[in-house]
Protein backbone atom coordinates (compact mmCIF):
# COMPACT_ATOMS: atom_id res chain seq x y z
CA UNK A 1 0.00 0.00 0.00
CA UNK A 2 1.54 3.49 -0.61
CA UNK A 3 0.96 5.86 2.48
CA UNK A 4 0.90 9.04 -1.10
CA UNK A 5 -2.58 11.23 0.14
CA UNK A 6 -4.68 12.22 -3.04
CA UNK A 7 -7.57 13.31 -4.17
CA UNK A 8 -10.36 10.89 -5.16
CA UNK A 9 -13.97 11.99 -5.89
CA UNK A 10 -15.98 9.84 -4.26
CA UNK A 11 -19.82 9.14 -4.98
CA UNK A 12 -21.67 10.06 -1.36
CA UNK A 13 -25.05 9.64 -2.49
CA UNK A 14 -27.62 8.96 -5.64
CA UNK A 15 -31.23 9.25 -6.63
CA UNK A 16 -33.46 9.46 -10.16
CA UNK A 17 -37.02 10.41 -11.21
CA UNK A 18 -38.99 8.73 -13.70
CA UNK A 19 -42.39 10.45 -15.00
CA UNK A 20 -45.27 8.86 -14.22
CA UNK A 21 -46.80 8.13 -17.59
CA UNK A 22 -45.55 4.70 -18.45
CA UNK A 23 -45.80 3.94 -22.13
CA UNK A 24 -45.74 0.15 -23.11
CA UNK A 25 -44.82 -0.93 -26.53
CA UNK A 26 -48.63 -1.92 -27.59
CA UNK A 27 -48.70 1.61 -27.06
CA UNK A 28 -46.92 2.15 -30.24
CA UNK A 29 -48.97 -0.59 -32.42
CA UNK A 30 -51.83 1.23 -32.78
CA UNK A 31 -50.55 4.08 -34.93
CA UNK A 32 -47.17 2.14 -36.48
CA UNK A 33 -46.65 -1.09 -38.26
CA UNK A 34 -44.24 -2.52 -34.97
CA UNK A 35 -44.78 -5.25 -32.87
CA UNK A 36 -44.10 -5.56 -29.06
CA UNK A 37 -42.20 -8.83 -29.79
CA UNK A 38 -40.31 -7.03 -32.52
CA UNK A 39 -39.40 -4.27 -29.89
CA UNK A 40 -38.49 -6.43 -27.29
CA UNK A 41 -36.80 -9.42 -29.98
CA UNK A 42 -34.71 -5.99 -31.52
CA UNK A 43 -33.96 -4.02 -28.55
CA UNK A 44 -35.18 -5.41 -25.34
CA UNK A 45 -37.08 -2.69 -24.42
CA UNK A 46 -40.56 -3.34 -22.93
CA UNK A 47 -41.86 -0.05 -21.73
CA UNK A 48 -40.59 3.67 -21.08
CA UNK A 49 -41.54 6.84 -19.36
CA UNK A 50 -43.32 9.65 -20.82
CA UNK A 51 -42.98 13.19 -18.99
CA UNK A 52 -46.25 14.98 -18.69
CA UNK A 53 -46.75 18.28 -20.95
CA UNK A 54 -46.04 20.87 -18.06
CA UNK A 55 -43.05 18.29 -17.12
CA UNK A 56 -39.65 19.40 -18.89
CA UNK A 57 -36.38 18.03 -18.17
CA UNK A 58 -35.27 20.59 -15.32
CA UNK A 59 -38.13 19.17 -13.20
CA UNK A 60 -37.22 15.85 -13.87
CA UNK A 61 -33.38 17.05 -13.17
CA UNK A 62 -34.80 18.56 -9.97
CA UNK A 63 -36.67 15.42 -8.63
CA UNK A 64 -33.24 13.39 -8.96
CA UNK A 65 -31.28 16.13 -7.17
CA UNK A 66 -33.04 16.09 -4.65
CA UNK A 67 -33.40 12.48 -3.96
CA UNK A 68 -29.25 12.32 -4.33
CA UNK A 69 -29.08 15.08 -1.58
CA UNK A 70 -31.58 12.86 0.62
CA UNK A 71 -29.18 9.78 -0.09
CA UNK A 72 -26.15 11.85 0.59
CA UNK A 73 -27.49 13.38 3.52
CA UNK A 74 -26.13 17.01 2.64
CA UNK A 75 -27.74 20.22 2.31
CA UNK A 76 -27.71 22.20 -1.30
CA UNK A 77 -25.81 24.80 0.07
CA UNK A 78 -22.75 22.86 0.74
CA UNK A 79 -22.64 22.18 -3.05
CA UNK A 80 -19.73 24.25 -5.64
CA UNK A 81 -20.92 22.66 -8.72
CA UNK A 82 -23.45 21.63 -10.49
CA UNK A 83 -23.21 19.90 -13.98
CA UNK A 84 -26.22 18.80 -16.25
CA UNK A 85 -25.74 16.19 -19.09
CA UNK A 86 -28.41 16.84 -21.24
CA UNK A 87 -29.36 17.07 -25.51
CA UNK A 88 -32.94 18.31 -24.61
CA UNK A 89 -32.92 21.55 -22.73
CA UNK A 90 -36.10 23.13 -21.21
CA UNK A 91 -34.64 26.50 -23.34
CA UNK A 92 -32.04 26.84 -25.50
CA UNK A 93 -30.16 28.79 -22.25
CA UNK A 94 -29.90 29.35 -19.66
CA UNK A 95 -28.67 26.29 -18.90
CA UNK A 96 -30.91 23.35 -17.16
CA UNK A 97 -27.99 23.42 -14.57
CA UNK A 98 -28.77 27.09 -13.33
CA UNK A 99 -32.55 25.97 -13.09
CA UNK A 100 -31.56 23.14 -11.08
CA UNK A 101 -29.25 25.45 -8.72
CA UNK A 102 -32.39 27.92 -8.38
CA UNK A 103 -34.81 24.97 -7.36
CA UNK A 104 -32.42 23.16 -4.69
CA UNK A 105 -30.99 26.57 -3.38
CA UNK A 106 -27.23 25.61 -4.13
CA UNK A 107 -26.65 29.38 -4.00
CA UNK A 108 -22.67 28.80 -3.52
CA UNK A 109 -22.71 26.29 -6.64
CA UNK A 110 -21.62 27.23 -10.44
CA UNK A 111 -23.51 25.28 -13.21
CA UNK A 112 -23.41 24.33 -16.14
CA UNK A 113 -24.36 22.09 -18.95
CA UNK A 114 -22.81 19.38 -20.62
CA UNK A 115 -24.12 17.87 -24.18
CA UNK A 116 -22.66 14.85 -25.34
CA UNK A 117 -25.40 13.09 -26.25
CA UNK A 118 -26.08 9.33 -25.49
CA UNK A 119 -22.47 10.28 -24.09
CA UNK A 120 -23.47 12.91 -21.60
CA UNK A 121 -23.20 11.59 -18.55
CA UNK A 122 -19.80 9.70 -18.67
CA UNK A 123 -18.42 13.48 -20.05
CA UNK A 124 -20.11 15.06 -17.36
CA UNK A 125 -18.66 12.77 -15.13
CA UNK A 126 -15.42 12.87 -15.71
CA UNK A 127 -15.26 16.61 -16.14
CA UNK A 128 -16.93 16.83 -12.76
CA UNK A 129 -13.86 14.41 -11.42
CA UNK A 130 -11.71 17.07 -13.30
CA UNK A 131 -12.94 19.68 -11.38
CA UNK A 132 -12.56 17.63 -7.92
CA UNK A 133 -8.87 16.78 -8.76
CA UNK A 134 -7.84 20.27 -9.67
CA UNK A 135 -9.28 22.04 -6.73
CA UNK A 136 -12.08 24.04 -8.51
CA UNK A 137 -14.57 22.02 -6.81
CA UNK A 138 -14.99 20.21 -3.67
CA UNK A 139 -18.52 18.81 -4.09
CA UNK A 140 -20.12 18.36 -6.92
CA UNK A 141 -23.81 17.27 -8.38
CA UNK A 142 -23.45 15.49 -11.46
CA UNK A 143 -26.90 15.17 -13.43
CA UNK A 144 -28.43 13.12 -16.49
CA UNK A 145 -31.56 14.48 -17.19
CA UNK A 146 -33.73 14.32 -21.22
CA UNK A 147 -36.90 14.54 -22.43
CA UNK A 148 -36.65 12.87 -25.83
CA UNK A 149 -40.10 12.31 -26.38
CA UNK A 150 -39.72 16.06 -27.25
CA UNK A 151 -37.43 14.99 -30.39
CA UNK A 152 -39.23 12.11 -31.61
CA UNK A 153 -40.64 11.93 -35.30
CA UNK A 154 -43.43 9.67 -34.28
CA UNK A 155 -43.92 8.18 -37.87
CA UNK A 156 -40.60 7.02 -37.75
CA UNK A 157 -41.02 3.27 -36.45
CA UNK A 158 -37.40 2.77 -36.52
CA UNK A 159 -36.87 5.40 -33.55
CA UNK A 160 -39.43 6.55 -31.63
CA UNK A 161 -40.28 3.35 -29.95
CA UNK A 162 -36.69 3.13 -28.80
CA UNK A 163 -36.22 6.85 -26.42
CA UNK A 164 -37.56 7.40 -23.03
CA UNK A 165 -37.65 10.65 -20.51
CA UNK A 166 -36.08 10.07 -17.07
CA UNK A 167 -33.05 11.83 -15.10
CA UNK A 168 -30.90 10.49 -12.66
CA UNK A 169 -27.76 12.45 -10.33
CA UNK A 170 -24.77 11.79 -8.45
CA UNK A 171 -23.25 13.79 -5.66
CA UNK A 172 -19.56 13.44 -5.56
CA UNK A 173 -17.04 14.60 -3.11
CA UNK A 174 -13.40 15.22 -2.54
CA UNK A 175 -11.94 12.54 -0.24
CA UNK A 176 -8.14 11.70 0.34
CA UNK A 177 -6.57 8.44 -0.81
CA UNK A 178 -4.27 6.51 -0.94
CA UNK A 179 -3.67 6.66 -4.53
CA UNK A 180 -4.03 2.57 -4.88
CA UNK A 181 -7.07 0.72 -6.49
CA UNK A 182 -8.22 0.16 -3.58
CA UNK A 183 -9.29 3.44 -3.10
CA UNK A 184 -13.25 4.66 -3.42
CA UNK A 185 -14.17 7.26 -6.09
CA UNK A 186 -13.47 7.66 -9.83
CA UNK A 187 -10.04 5.39 -10.50
CA UNK A 188 -9.78 6.81 -14.21
CA UNK A 189 -11.85 7.74 -17.18
CA UNK A 190 -11.26 8.11 -20.57
CA UNK A 191 -13.20 10.32 -23.33
CA UNK A 192 -13.71 9.86 -27.54
CA UNK A 193 -15.22 11.45 -30.15
CA UNK A 194 -15.64 11.29 -34.09
CA UNK A 195 -17.42 14.07 -35.35
CA UNK A 196 -17.17 12.66 -39.07
CA UNK A 197 -19.54 10.39 -37.74
CA UNK A 198 -22.51 13.52 -36.86
CA UNK A 199 -24.74 11.51 -39.84
CA UNK A 200 -25.66 8.86 -38.32
CA UNK A 201 -27.38 10.18 -35.53
CA UNK A 202 -28.38 13.55 -35.14
CA UNK A 203 -31.33 16.19 -34.63
CA UNK A 204 -32.12 17.63 -37.94
CA UNK A 205 -32.91 20.88 -36.46
CA UNK A 206 -31.17 24.06 -34.17
CA UNK A 207 -31.00 27.53 -33.10
CA UNK A 208 -28.73 28.48 -35.52
CA UNK A 209 -29.44 26.20 -38.76
CA UNK A 210 -33.47 25.57 -38.96
CA UNK A 211 -34.57 27.71 -35.69
CA UNK A 212 -36.69 24.92 -34.17
CA UNK A 213 -35.05 21.84 -32.44
CA UNK A 214 -35.73 19.24 -35.01
CA UNK A 215 -36.39 15.64 -34.69
CA UNK A 216 -33.85 12.49 -34.26
CA UNK A 217 -32.67 11.15 -37.20
CA UNK A 218 -31.08 7.52 -36.72
CA UNK A 219 -29.30 5.11 -38.97
CA UNK A 220 -29.43 1.99 -36.19
CA UNK A 221 -27.41 -0.40 -37.77
CA UNK A 222 -24.53 2.04 -38.45
CA UNK A 223 -24.75 3.28 -34.67
CA UNK A 224 -25.09 -0.15 -33.61
CA UNK A 225 -21.98 -1.48 -35.46
CA UNK A 226 -20.07 1.34 -33.80
CA UNK A 227 -20.95 0.88 -30.36
CA UNK A 228 -20.22 -2.67 -30.75
CA UNK A 229 -17.20 -2.21 -31.42
CA UNK A 230 -15.62 0.97 -29.69
CA UNK A 231 -17.96 0.61 -25.95
CA UNK A 232 -15.28 -2.60 -24.91
CA UNK A 233 -12.20 -1.01 -26.60
CA UNK A 234 -13.59 2.34 -24.13
CA UNK A 235 -13.91 0.24 -21.24
CA UNK A 236 -10.52 -1.29 -21.77
CA UNK A 237 -8.74 1.57 -22.27
CA UNK A 238 -9.95 3.10 -19.02
CA UNK A 239 -9.43 0.08 -17.10
CA UNK A 240 -5.54 0.12 -18.03
CA UNK A 241 -5.23 3.95 -17.33
CA UNK A 242 -6.45 2.93 -13.78
CA UNK A 243 -3.77 -0.46 -13.66
CA UNK A 244 -7.24 -3.03 -13.69
CA UNK A 245 -8.12 -5.46 -16.06
CA UNK A 246 -11.79 -6.55 -16.66
CA UNK A 247 -11.49 -9.67 -13.99
CA UNK A 248 -11.69 -7.14 -11.75
CA UNK A 249 -14.98 -5.87 -12.77
CA UNK A 250 -17.94 -6.52 -9.95
CA UNK A 251 -20.74 -4.52 -12.12
CA UNK A 252 -20.60 -3.35 -15.67
CA UNK A 253 -23.02 0.13 -15.55
CA UNK A 254 -23.86 0.20 -19.82
CA UNK A 255 -25.42 3.49 -21.37
CA UNK A 256 -29.11 1.54 -21.85
CA UNK A 257 -29.82 1.89 -25.49
CA UNK A 258 -30.20 -1.71 -26.44
CA UNK A 259 -29.88 -5.13 -24.76
CA UNK A 260 -27.76 -6.58 -27.72
CA UNK A 261 -25.43 -4.04 -27.81
CA UNK A 262 -24.99 -4.67 -23.83
CA UNK A 263 -24.78 -8.30 -23.69
CA UNK A 264 -22.30 -7.70 -26.94
CA UNK A 265 -20.13 -5.63 -24.85
CA UNK A 266 -20.38 -7.70 -21.58
CA UNK A 267 -19.27 -10.73 -23.79
CA UNK A 268 -16.01 -8.68 -25.07
CA UNK A 269 -15.12 -7.59 -21.87
CA UNK A 270 -15.50 -11.65 -20.75
CA UNK A 271 -18.16 -10.39 -18.21
CA UNK A 272 -21.39 -12.65 -17.77
CA UNK A 273 -24.73 -10.94 -17.63
CA UNK A 274 -25.08 -11.20 -13.75
CA UNK A 275 -22.59 -8.87 -13.28
CA UNK A 276 -24.11 -6.30 -15.59
CA UNK A 277 -27.14 -3.30 -14.51
CA UNK A 278 -30.13 -3.53 -16.90
CA UNK A 279 -32.74 -0.83 -17.08
CA UNK A 280 -33.50 -1.00 -20.79
CA UNK A 281 -36.36 -3.00 -20.65
CA UNK A 282 -38.15 -0.60 -18.21
CA UNK A 283 -36.59 2.61 -19.18
CA UNK A 284 -36.12 2.63 -22.97
CA UNK A 285 -33.00 4.48 -23.94
CA UNK A 286 -33.23 7.41 -21.99
CA UNK A 287 -29.83 9.00 -23.21
CA UNK A 288 -27.71 10.98 -21.01
CA UNK A 289 -30.04 9.51 -18.15
CA UNK A 290 -29.70 6.05 -18.53
CA UNK A 291 -26.43 5.41 -16.41
CA UNK A 292 -27.54 7.53 -13.28
CA UNK A 293 -30.70 5.99 -13.62
CA UNK A 294 -29.37 2.81 -13.46
CA UNK A 295 -26.61 3.36 -11.41
CA UNK A 296 -29.16 4.75 -8.63
CA UNK A 297 -31.80 1.49 -9.72
CA UNK A 298 -28.70 -0.76 -9.22
CA UNK A 299 -27.88 0.85 -5.79
CA UNK A 300 -31.70 1.16 -4.92
CA UNK A 301 -31.98 -2.94 -5.87
CA UNK A 302 -29.08 -3.42 -3.58
CA UNK A 303 -26.76 -4.67 -6.02
CA UNK A 304 -23.83 -1.93 -6.16
CA UNK A 305 -22.41 -2.11 -2.78
CA UNK A 306 -20.13 0.13 -1.26
CA UNK A 307 -15.71 -1.33 -2.35
CA UNK A 308 -17.43 -2.39 -5.94
CA UNK A 309 -16.12 -1.81 -8.87
CA UNK A 310 -17.82 -0.53 -11.39
CA UNK A 311 -17.20 0.63 -15.00
CA UNK A 312 -19.98 2.74 -17.08
CA UNK A 313 -19.43 3.30 -20.74
CA UNK A 314 -21.55 4.98 -23.01
CA UNK A 315 -21.64 5.97 -26.88
CA UNK A 316 -23.96 8.84 -28.89
CA UNK A 317 -23.89 11.41 -31.16
CA UNK A 318 -21.31 13.30 -32.17
CA UNK A 319 -20.06 10.25 -32.11
CA UNK A 320 -18.75 10.63 -28.31
CA UNK A 321 -18.22 7.90 -26.54
CA UNK A 322 -16.02 6.90 -23.73
CA UNK A 323 -16.26 4.98 -19.96
CA UNK A 324 -15.31 5.39 -16.22
CA UNK A 325 -13.95 3.04 -13.69
CA UNK A 326 -15.00 3.88 -10.19
CA UNK A 327 -15.29 2.09 -6.96
CA UNK A 328 -18.53 2.25 -5.34
O1 LIG B 1 -28.15 5.87 -27.61
C1 LIG B 1 -27.41 6.19 -28.76
C2 LIG B 1 -26.96 5.01 -29.41
N1 LIG B 1 -28.07 4.36 -30.10
C3 LIG B 1 -28.00 3.08 -30.24
O2 LIG B 1 -27.12 2.47 -29.70
C4 LIG B 1 -29.00 2.39 -31.16
C5 LIG B 1 -28.26 1.44 -32.04
N2 LIG B 1 -29.06 0.69 -32.94
C6 LIG B 1 -29.97 -0.24 -32.55
O3 LIG B 1 -30.22 -0.40 -31.37
C7 LIG B 1 -30.62 -1.10 -33.60
O4 LIG B 1 -29.96 -0.91 -34.83
C8 LIG B 1 -32.13 -0.83 -33.78
C9 LIG B 1 -32.89 -1.35 -32.56
C10 LIG B 1 -32.35 0.64 -33.97
C11 LIG B 1 -32.64 -1.59 -35.01
O5 LIG B 1 -32.35 -2.96 -34.91
P1 LIG B 1 -31.71 -3.73 -36.17
O6 LIG B 1 -31.66 -5.13 -35.81
O7 LIG B 1 -30.42 -3.03 -36.50
O8 LIG B 1 -32.80 -3.51 -37.26
P2 LIG B 1 -32.68 -2.76 -38.66
O9 LIG B 1 -32.57 -1.30 -38.45
O10 LIG B 1 -31.67 -3.44 -39.51
O11 LIG B 1 -34.10 -3.10 -39.26
C12 LIG B 1 -34.48 -4.42 -39.59
C13 LIG B 1 -35.86 -4.37 -40.15
C14 LIG B 1 -36.01 -3.32 -41.25
O12 LIG B 1 -36.89 -3.85 -42.23
P3 LIG B 1 -36.31 -4.41 -43.60
O13 LIG B 1 -35.56 -3.28 -44.23
O14 LIG B 1 -35.44 -5.57 -43.22
O15 LIG B 1 -37.55 -4.81 -44.33
C15 LIG B 1 -36.69 -2.17 -40.55
O16 LIG B 1 -37.46 -1.38 -41.42
O17 LIG B 1 -36.79 -3.98 -39.13
C16 LIG B 1 -37.57 -2.90 -39.58
N3 LIG B 1 -37.91 -2.06 -38.43
C17 LIG B 1 -38.99 -2.33 -37.67
N4 LIG B 1 -39.92 -3.30 -37.74
C18 LIG B 1 -40.89 -3.28 -36.80
C19 LIG B 1 -37.28 -0.98 -37.94
N5 LIG B 1 -37.93 -0.52 -36.86
C20 LIG B 1 -39.00 -1.34 -36.67
C21 LIG B 1 -40.04 -1.38 -35.73
N6 LIG B 1 -40.95 -2.37 -35.83
N7 LIG B 1 -40.13 -0.49 -34.71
Amino acid sequence: MSDTQVTRAVVIGCGHYLPENIVPNSAFTKTLDTSDEWIISRSGIERRHFAAKDENTSHLATHAARAALADAGIEAETLDAILVATSTPDLTFPSVATMVQAEIGAFSAYAFDVQAVCAGFVYALANANALILSGQARRVLVIGAETFSRIMDWTDRGTCVLFGDGAGALILEAQQGTGTVADRGILSTDLNADGRQRDVLFVDGGVSSTGTAGQLRMQGKEVFRHAVEKLASTAETALQKAGLGPEQIDWIVPHQANIRIIQGTAKKLGLSMDQVIVTVQDHGNTSAASIPLALSVGAQQGKLKRGDLIVTEAIGGGLAWGAVVLRW
